[in-house]
């Protein structure tokens, strides 16, 4: 009834919130002395990684040689290093970011981005992250109701970011069989503008997400380039989410390393007014809690229009000086981040060890980021082991999920035998049986892992599975997770 206060907006608002869904999750985590029968989260991106040994069923892991877990590094630096000053009490410089922030972040990306043109520190703004970011772009550059085109499988968060206050929305890309990050997807982008222009929507920019998330890849060169001229032919931004940039844990062929947008010569491209990049300190530096993140690019209107509005996401200035001195350790930055990789390296060999026994099939060539694209629709390996070894999973993935969809072989199998992972039987669609065990797993094994329905999965069955997690709640949600899937 009290809904009756509220504006028409207000009520689309309420409806919106997630916070009776999230905060009881996250207001319960699991601890292992403290809340054993808590939540695991598995489902949120963070870099809280212990170099602690992980053991797991018959698994031990020796190799990782690293004591102290990221987080815990980042909060030792600020107790021994970080001293305030009185200017970290004041309101600051202003909702864009101190000059010295700037500064320190201009230096750091020009060491590890490569940039063909050296990063200014005026060409960066500031705010409380990268979600703060998403709304001012989607009001500097569109009108309500236009939109931003993203491939699919997507970070979950994009719509709500772009849409909930700007009115930007997102239209997913598919890919159908397509690799997504090989050129030839261009033209799934183009299908995508043309039917989204049809429907009325105009579309104004391109997200790429490199390194990807869900999907733990980085976009090769000429991918990038070829995504830049087709934004040049349809006079779209090209807005490069890089908050992974330097989480890439494995760089050796045949995996694809990270390049900036940054670090290709994009002048016979794309205008530099269509090109912006964001970074933030909460993924590469476990710092998701100081709330800082920045845009770079070299449009002054698009700075100024945003400039405007920034003081709603302003990032406190003591944050910006915890951030500042971070980053002006180099010494101290560079063996935080080399650690950080060798840690992300470990726990995703340990945990696809621990999948591929289970007959758990998971994305490959991942490389980056802090998850694992995993599918638990069934197990493949059981239902059709003899053919792995002369197709690729994929095309198995695609074949038997296109097959499990049109034939309802979902209701004739009472006994779900031949499909251990889910309880099939009775429902009418692989969507709702994914949805089933989503929320069999939150509520009666009390464990959260990001369902691909959430995510723009283009086929039913898999999950975004967090692996930088210490290592009592990978141990524990590995036990859950084989426990509720009965493998
Ligand atoms: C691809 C991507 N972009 C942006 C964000 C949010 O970044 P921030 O913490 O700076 O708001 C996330 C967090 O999970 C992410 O995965």
């Amino acid at each position: 009834m009290s809904e009756a206060t509220l504006s028409e907006r207000g009520r689309v608002m309420a409806q919106a919130s997630t916070r009776a869904r999230i905060e009881p999750l996250l207001s319960n985590l699991y601890h292992p002395k403290d809340n054993p029968d808590g939540i695991i989260d598995m489902g949120t991106a963070e870099n809280v990684s212990q170099a602690d040994l992980f053991t797991m069923t018959s698994i031990t892991v020796t190799n990782l040689t690293g004591q102290h877990p990221m987080t815990k590094d980042v909060s030792d630096f600020a107790n021994s290093n970080i001293r305030t000053i009185p200017s970290a009490f004041t309101y600051g410089e202003g909702p864009w970011g101190s000059k010295r922030l700037r500064t320190a972040m201009a230096n750091h990306m020009n060491k590890y981005y490569h940039p063909v043109s050296e990063v200014s520190p005026q060409d960066l703004i500031f705010s409380n992250g990268i979600t703060s970011l998403l709304d001012l772009f989607g009001f500097a550059i569109a009108s309500p109701g236009d939109g931003i085109l993203i491939s699919r499988p997507s970070y979950h968060a994009f719509p709500a970011d772009f849409g909930a206050r700007a009115e930007f929305q997102c239209v997913f890309v598919s890919s159908d069989s397509d690799d997504q990050f090989s050129a030839a997807c261009v033209r799934n982008y183009e299908t995508a503008l043309l039917e989204a222009r049809e429907r009325g929507i105009c579309i104004r920019a391109l997200l790429l997400c490199n390194p990807h998330n869900p999907l733990g890849r980085c976009y090769p060169v000429s991918t990038i380039i070829a995504l830049m001229q087709f934004c040049d032919k349809y006079g779209l931004h090209l807005l490069a989410d890089e908050v992974y940039a330097l989480s890439v844990f494995d760089s050796s062929s045949p995996h694809v390393p990270f390049h900036s947008v940054l670090s290709i010569d994009s002048s016979a491209h794309l205008s530099p007014n269509h090109l912006h990049v964001l970074y933030s300190m909460s993924k590469d530096f476990a710092c998701g809690g100081l709330r800082l993140g920045c845009l770079y690019s070299r449009n002054t209107a698009l700075m100024d229009s945003i400039s405007a509005i920034s003081h709603f996401g302003q990032c406190g200035a003591l944050n910006q000086l915890f951030a500042t001195q971070i980053l002006e350790d180099t010494d101290w930055t560079e063996g935080f981040l080399a650690k950080s990789r060798k840690v992300l390296r470990s726990k995703f060999e340990t945990c696809t060890q621990l999948l591929y026994r289970h007959g758990i099939e998971y994305s490959k060539n991942v490389n980056a980021g802090f998850f694992l694209w995993v599918w638990l629709l069934y197990s493949i390996s059981f239902v059709l082991h003899p053919a792995r070894f002369l197709l690729p999973d994929s095309f198995l993935r695609f074949a038997v999920s296109s097959f499990l969809l049109s034939s309802q072989v979902l209701t004739q199998n009472p006994t779900d035998k031949p499909f251990p992972f889910l309880s099939l039987s009775s429902h009418t669609n692989p969507w709702e049986a994914e949805n089933t065990l989503h929320a069999k797993l939150l509520h009666d094994y009390k464990t959260y892992i990001t369902p691909g329905s959430t995510l723009q999965a283009e086929q039913p069955g898999w999950f975004r599975l967090v692996f930088s997690q210490e290592d009592d709640v990978l141990n524990e949600g590995f036990r859950r997770l084989f426990d509720a899937i009965g493998v």
